[in-house]
């Protein structure tokens, strides 16, 4: 399975693995296969991608194929159990696999996993060559090279992430016609229910010029579609060209003059650095799309103070209707954690409250998870499984139902599509509307890539059908 290009800027269930099949070679010779398997959020996509550029000019090619790679590489995520969890089973299937198949195939586990387990999965997976967390992939080659020199297990977990990105390989192919672009790593808000600011490790911004120039690249390769990305993207404070930290409105207006990038997008933002610099930017700058996201986790002050976020419910309310008064077309998309230590029915009912008043477009839910090193799972009254779900179930049928009526919303509108595919049939064609939703309709092949006008004539929860408009 590849993730192609329809499927990679859509809202992730950053649960569910994607199989990122790199990009085409680089260079004629590659003979060797790698194969990446990437867990979780956009950020480990984007990574999956630069790993693969890392890996080319040392012959490298990637595939889809496992079972034929000479190199597999699990690419991570630590941010619910579950998550976790199945990079273990994988590592079983892979060791019975290199076993009977192919004993010389090396195997790599990369990401927050590999940054939060290290040693525990060298010692509890011994399938495994090498170990990379998420700061030091530029280091994979120098690693193959220490494995094929039989040195054992190879771990590397330090944390330099601005090293990393003056070491990547300057040339990137994109695959399609929107790409993610890293403008910001890691996180200092330590929510007391995230292993991010320790997976990641403190927030650090790529400079203007760096983000420009890498932007400038994908607009070369044919991206007209950017997502700036970070794990806290609006605290973006890179050094802009003028020597001073610019702010995340800056910098989109900035990467907005670049010719040939048509959409900018930017995720994830946390409700205390949305400043008024950016919200006038999502008002004034017509290549942002209007959709953002920006979780509130929880509707009852109770819990938002005992998970750290640093505003109550009426700030975050307040904030909405400031962006919403900038920008009347915005649809917003939110995460939310049912079942925190400590949580009542009560505080249950704040947060379905604030769903209905606030109205997502789309949206993602989760039972709380604890997360071992954190402060949450040291927190008394923790809430059974059954009634976590229990919640779970009641708030995703409001948040479901909030998804559909905006997506029934849309019918009889046109909206602005970009074609990334074809579908089933040679003259179906796959899009993006501006919410993100996927868009099927009729067209030749040759709209691949452009931006087309689309009148919706129906919708689903997760899709939208329509014609192209003339
Ligand atoms: N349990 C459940 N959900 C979590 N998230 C982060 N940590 C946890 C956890 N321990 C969710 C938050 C965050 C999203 C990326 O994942 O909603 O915004
Ligand atoms: Fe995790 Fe909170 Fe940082 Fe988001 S803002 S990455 S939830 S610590």
């Amino acid at each position: 399975m590849t993730t192609s290009p329809r499927e990679k800027n859509a809202p992730r269930d950053i649960d569910a693995p994607a199989i990122i099949a790199a990009k085409p070679d680089v260079t004629k010779a590659n003979s060797k296969k790698v194969f990446i398997k990437t867990y979780g959020c956009q950020m480990n996509v984007y990574d999956s991608e630069r790993m693969a550029d890392v890996l080319a000019p040392i012959g490298y090619a990637p595939t889809d194929a496992p079972d034929h790679a000479d190199l597999v590489i699990l690419n991570t995520c630590h941010i619910r159990e579950k998550a976790a969890e199945k990079v273990y089973s994988e590592l079983g299937r892979i060791r019975k696999y290199k076993e009977t198949n192919k004993p010389d195939m090396k195997v790599a586990v990369a990401g927050c996993v590999a940054q939060a387990e290290g040693a525990e999965i060298m010692s509890r997976a011994p399938v495994v060559d090498m170990v990379l967390g998420p700061q030091t992939y530029h280091k994979l080659p120098e690693m193959i090279a220490k494995v094929h020199r039989g040195t054992g297990q190879v771990l590397e977990t330090e944390f330099d992430t601005l090293e990393k990105f003056d070491e990547l390989p300057e040339l990137r192919q994109p695959k399609g016609f929107s790409s993610f672009l890293t403008i910001q790593e890691g996180c200092d808000k330590f929510c007391t229910f995230c292993v991010v600011p320790y997976t990641r490790g403190a927030e650090v911004s790529r400079s203007v010029a760096h983000v420009v120039a890498e932007a400038r690249q994908l607009a070369a390769h044919g991206v007209r579609e950017i997502t700036l990305i970070g794990q806290n993207v609006n605290a973006y404070n890179g050094i802009g060209e003028d020597g001073k930290e610019w702010t995340l409105g800056q910098l989109i207006r900035h990467v907005a003059l670049i010719g040939g990038i048509d959409r900018i997008r930017f995720t994830t933002s946390h409700p205390r650095d949305m400043d008024d610099d950016l919200i006038e930017t999502l008002g004034n700058e017509p290549k942002l799309m209007p959709y953002l996201h920006l979780p509130i986790q929880a509707g009852s002050n109770k819990v938002l103070h005992a998970m750290n976020r640093g505003h109550t419910y009426a700030e975050y309310k307040e904030l909405i209707a400031k962006i919403r008064a900038a920008r009347p077309d915005i649809a917003l998309s939110g995460d939310f954690i049912v079942g925190f230590p400590g949580e009542t029915e009560t505080d249950f009912q704040q947060t379905m409250k604030c769903v209905e008043e606030i109205g997502y477009g789309s949206s993602f839910s989760f039972k709380y998870s604890v997360r071992p090193g954190t402060p949450g799972a040291g927190l008394p009254r923790q809430v059974p499984e059954d009634e976590k779900q229990d919640r779970l179930v009641r708030l995703q049928a409001l948040l479901y139902q909030q998804q559909q009526d905006f997506n029934k919303s849309l019918i009889g509108r046109t909206l602005s599509v970009l074609v990334e595919g074809v579908g089933r049939k040679d003259d179906q064609l796959f899009g993006r509307s501006p919410y993100l939703q996927g868009t099927h309709f009729d067209g030749p092949k040759d709209l691949v890539g452009q931006i087309v006008d689309v009148k919706i004539t129906d919708a689903g929860r997760n899709s939208l059908v329509g014609e192209l408009a003339t």
